[in-house]
């Protein structure tokens, strides 16, 4: 049994205004439809229609809505999370649940929803591949080749790059950037994706081994969980002791039985303006335009419209910028110091 464990409980915000609190990424269409509907598709097309969605409570009634729409209905079931600890609980809450309903021999696939997997078919490949290391007791990491010192990905060490799966040596969550652009040149490393695949049973193993604190609290919270047909909600009071902490410091650099198996499918995380942009096709300047734009002398520039209203945008003599309007926000960024709206959301909070 395979379970795709959809991980849709993050806010998000380098996609502002875009994406945000009340409206995270997994929500935004990108290739044609939302980022959720296609992890959920990439989970069912590795041979399931159950799939188990980890997500804030506040966005069921999103979620219920996408799912409607889809054209292939999955069998969900959810686990509404009152705030956001991170991924660890949010993981040890799935298979507290997975191994209550199928047993510790269930295999876990957990698929953040906000990524870009254009190849299904290889996808699915490596999966299954990722199964048979997963039912011999393995934490399987799908590795991606780095092509920059991206201190915004975990690194994984291996003895010596390959096509198969092998032995993870090391796994190093965002190193810093010196540290990342070593391992670059080692050809050693690759980067995590951030998807993993295990039975119930030995990832619970692992958070008793290297992280009890996070499976005791999650014991706790699932102990005094209110479940109506498919919707498991947790109680405010016990979420707040779950440690804030992601899996990757949790469990997976503690671990030695980590198996890294290398993707042969291309993979983003859009977790940029510029990547969006790179996910969607160019015209014969590099603009992307998701937008009704007249431009002139205008190269390698962005524009995305989200306002209720129709308008018409012009750009003249431009280069290199994001520019995306929202009904309540404007970004206008240079695409080389995009990944700075962090601290515009930042300064936000601030603000009165
Ligand atoms: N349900 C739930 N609850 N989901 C969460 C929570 C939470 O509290 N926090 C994050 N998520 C979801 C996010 O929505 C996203 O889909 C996924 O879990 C990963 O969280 P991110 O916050 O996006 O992690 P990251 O990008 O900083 O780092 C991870 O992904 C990288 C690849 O994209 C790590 O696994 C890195 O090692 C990895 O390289
Ligand atoms: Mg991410």
């Amino acid at each position: 049994m395979l379970i795709p464990i959809i991980l849709s409980g993050g806010a998000g915000t380098r996609l502002w205004p875009a994406s945000r609190q009340a409206f995270p990424k997994p929500f935004m269409s990108l290739g044609g439809s939302p980022l959720l509907q296609q992890a959920i598709e990439r989970g069912m097309a590795c041979g399931t229609e159950e799939v188990m969605i980890v997500t804030n409570q506040d966005y069921l009634y999103l979620t219920k809505t996408l799912l409607k729409d889809m054209p292939d209905q999955p069998h969900a079931s959810y686990l509404l999370e009152p705030k956001g600890r991170n991924t660890a609980p949010a993981i040890a809450l799935a298979a507290l649940a997975c191994e209550a309903t199928y047993g510790k021999d269930a295999v876990m696939l957990v698929l953040p929803a906000d990524h870009l997997i254009p190849d299904t078919e290889s996808f699915v490949t490596n999966v299954l591949e990722a199964k048979r290391h997963a039912l011999q007791g393995q934490l399987v990491t799908f590795g991606i080749s780095p092509t920059t010192p991206d201190t915004g990905f975990g690194y994984i060490e291996v003895e010596k790059t390959a096509r198969t799966a092998q032995k993870a040596l090391r796994f190093v969550e965002k190193p810093d950037l010196v540290t990342a652009q070593e391992y670059l040149a080692t050809g050693r490393y690759y980067w995590n994706s951030g998807m993993f695949c295990f039975t119930a049973g030995t990832i619970l193993d692992a958070f008793r081994a290297h992280s009890p604190e996070v499976l005791e609290a999650a014991q706790t919270t699932m102990s005094h969980a209110n479940t109506t047909g498919e919707v498991t909600k947790f109680e405010a009071h016990d979420f707040n002791i779950q440690p804030d902490i992601s899996i990757d410091y949790a469990v997976m650099e503690r671990a030695n039985n980590v198996t890294l198996v290398p993707a042969k499918f291309g993979w983003s995380d859009v977790g940029s303006w510029p990547a969006v942009a790179n996910a969607n096709t160019s015209d014969t300047n590099g603009n992307t335009f998701l937008a009704d734009v007249v431009s002139v002398d205008t190269h390698d520039t962005h524009v995305q419209i989200e306002s209720h209203t129709a308008k018409v945008v012009a750009t003249i003599g431009l280069e290199n910028l994001v520019i995306v309007d929202t009904p309540d926000a404007l970004l206008v960024a240079h695409k080389n110091a995009a990944q700075k709206v962090k601290n515009i959301v930042d300064a936000l909070k601030t603000r009165k």
